[in-house]
């Protein structure tokens, strides 16, 4: 049966950080992976997380099956944590939040919910978009469709493009946005192009699903998931798939959610137990360490308070990364106009170099960006970014 299989390539992304590990040049760079990296290029554990470790050790009491919508204490706090307390889909009782195997899981479970919808319906990604949505989508047999929102060109949104195409969609279509950070471009919508985008999509009828997986990382918690919000006001049914890996630091254990809005509290009931069922047939229930460590910090108001100053750090870091490299290029006597760099938000931006010059990069010097020229900018560190950006220099 194997016989007839034939290998596939490595992944665009992991199967660069798997080569990164086997470089022996002591300046190589990654920055590939979207990871947060500290000075030291470290991916620590947070502390509020070690110590919500710590206190879980202490307190739990049972290894025993808790059920496939995972902790509800963690899809509460998950809930609010997106939408904030006070939202009108919280307090009409319109959304239902599960615990997922990490953001991807999310992704994977509102695909197949989907397609329980509707089978071979069309979901609209953007151009470009994470380098995993499309084949995770197809794999789940939804049809894949992009509609215009990076300005290679001029390194900019290309806002008519997103919005002329997204008011030709169907109906019945899904159309999938990033809530902050654009991955891979680093460019997001301001607060009245979501305005814009949440018209259309209520005057359309499409389903937008959101994927939040960076929450914290562009300008703070609230403001990141300000599109979100709006959008959750204005339309009748969304998903929302977000991710605690990156956020909290929790990439290995896998904890993300899945939710659902749906017209009212009696159909998202019923839409839930449709979302219940795909879960129980792919994997039944999802790990609870992860979701385990976010109720405990979400619910303290010291570990919270913790976990806020110790995300902003983060969020700081990625943002003096910006204007770090930007300046470096400049005193290497780059001339062109990088200045978009510092512009952008999150983890990721796009370099704009050629296919050609990133393996140059890889290849010559030992730096690992995406083939498309994504850069992870949390990569970047003062140790490393004069080697960086004379390497780019030299590319260029
Ligand atoms: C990335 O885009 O680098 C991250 O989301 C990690 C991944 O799984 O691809």
């Amino acid at each position: 049966m194997f016989g007839s299989l034939k290998a596939l390539p490595a992944d665009p992304i992991l199967g660069l950080l798997a080569k990164y590990k086997k470089d022996n040049n002591p300046n190589k760079i990654d920055l590939g992976v979207g990871v947060f990296k500290n000075e030291a290029g470290h991916t620590a554990v947070l502390d509020c997380v070690k110590k919500a470790e710590q206190h879980r050790t202490n307190t739990e009491d049972s290894k025993v099956y808790i059920g496939p919508t995972g902790s509800p204490v963690f899809n509460d706090e998950m809930a609010k944590l997106i939408f904030g307390s006070e939202h009108k889909v919280l307090n009409e009782n319109r959304a239902r939040t599960i615990s997922t195997p990490g953001g991807t899981g999310a992704l994977r479970v509102a695909a197949e919910f989907i397609k329980s919808c509707k089978a071979g319906a069309t979901i609209w990604v953007s151009n470009p978009t994470w380098a995993n949505h499309t084949g995770l989508f197809a794999a789940a047999g939804l049809n894949v469709k992009t509609y215009p929102y990076y300005d290679y060109e001029n390194k900019s949104l290309d806002f008519d493009g997103m919005l002329n195409a997204l008011k030709e969609v169907s109906s019945d279509d899904v159309v999938l946005l990033h809530a902050c950070c654009h991955n891979p471009s680093g460019m997001d919508l301001n607060n009245e192009q979501w305005q814009q985008v949440a018209d259309v999509a209520k005057d359309v009828g499409f389903t937008p699903l959101i994927d939040m997986a960076y929450q914290g990382f562009g300008s703070g918690l609230d403001e990141d998931a300000y599109g979100l919000r709006l959008m959750a006001e204005t339309v009748k049914e969304m998903i929302v798939c977000s991710s605690c890996s990156k956020n909290f630091g929790l990439y290995r254990e896998r904890i993300g959610a899945c939710t659902i809005i749906g017209e009212s509290s009696i159909s998202v009931d019923i839409a839930n137990s449709v979302l219940l069922y795909v879960v129980r047939v792919i994997y039944s229930m999802p790990p609870a360490h992860g979701a385990a460590i976010v109720e405990t910090i979400l619910s303290s108001d010291e570990l919270r308070n913790e976990w806020y100053v110790e995300l902003k750090a983060m969020r700081d870091r990625i943002n003096g990364n910006r204007q770090l490299i930007v300046d470096k290029l400049i005193e290497n006597g780059v001339t062109r106009d990088f200045s978009f760099i510092s512009r952008q938000s999150g983890m990721f931006s796009f370099l704009g170099l050629t296919p050609e010059q990133v393996q140059q990069l890889q290849d010559e010097y030992s730096i690992y960006l995406v083939g498309s020229s994504r850069m992870s900018i949390a990569g970047i560190a003062n140790s490393n970014v004069d080697y960086l950006a004379k390497s780019i220099a030299k590319v260029l």
